[in-house]
């Protein structure tokens, strides 16, 4: 395994394909609507990553056939959009985002309530968010990589919650994904040395019942095996020797 460190040309393309993707994620967070298709949400994604001059990074990607993954309720990631899958009031969608600028790759994922949802719903998009904040607060040189990794578990735990394990973050780069795999949960190894210049997508993805998963037909939907509810949570983030940088948020 080896991770790569980026050069300063590089961190500035890195930034502009984050810069350009928080954005997209954005304009998407306010077209959610009760009524609108899973279908429309990647059309308008695709068509907001296009506009700035980028390339969706997912469509195609080992055969993925949208550039938005859009998963609703117990659906964990990857849900394929579709016409007949209407948002309603009350669902939790999980809109998850890439994007190529200049060679460069941006990941990073949301979870939003469509119109009203219940308090248990809304608590978990929130504590999912914060354990992104949580981890990235030991995403810093000298640390070491799965720091991140227990400082996510520490948190989350503490709610109860189950960590999807059987999916994880990763390097980006030139690729969508690169070395290192980022679990969300502790580890008995330490993990890599973290180096300023490394550039990770950090994803929690963290259901409200039990962690265990299980691969719809489809080839990609991920849903809780209980039924429970899933959110979601990524961004790309630059490694320094201080705080690191959050490059997918305005
Ligand atoms: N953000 C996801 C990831 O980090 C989605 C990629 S899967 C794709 O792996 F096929 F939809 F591209
Ligand atoms: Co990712």
């Amino acid at each position: 395994m080896s991770v790569s460190i980026k050069s300063a040309r590089e961190i500035e393309l890195m930034r502009e394909a984050g810069r350009i993707l928080a954005i997209v994620h954005e304009e998407l967070g306010r077209a959610i609507r009760p009524g609108m298709s899973t279908w429309e949400v990647d059309a308008l994604g695709e068509k907001l990553i296009r506009e700035h001059g980028c390339v969706p990074n997912f469509l195609h990607y080992n055969g993925y056939p949208a550039s938005i993954c859009v998963s609703v309720n117990d659906e964990v990631v990857h849900g394929i959009p579709k016409k007949t899958r209407i948002l309603k009031e009350g669902d939790i969608v999980s809109l998850d985002a890439g994007l190529i600028y200049k060679g460069y790759h941006s990941d990073a994922a949301r979870t939003h309530g469509v119109g009203r949802i219940s308090s248990e719903a809304q608590k978990l998009i929130d504590v999912t968010k914060q354990s992104f904040f949580e981890g990235i607060k030991m995403a810093k040189e000298g640390n070491h990589l799965h720091d991140i990794s227990t400082a996510i578990d520490d948190y989350v735990s503490g709610f109860g919650y189950g960590i999807v394990r059987d999916l994880v973050g990763h390097g980006i780069g030139t690729s969508l994904h690169e070395d290192p795999q980022i679990p969300n949960f502790r580890q008995k190894k330490k993990g890599v040395r973290l180096q300023a210049g490394m550039t990770l997508a950090v994803e929690p993805m963290i259901n409200a019942g039990g962690w265990e998963v299980n691969f719809l037909g489809d080839g990609w939907t991920t849903v809780t095996r209980d039924g429970s509810l899933s959110a979601h949570y990524e961004n790309t983030i630059l490694v320094t020797d201080g705080e690191p940088e959050i490059l997918t948020l305005l």
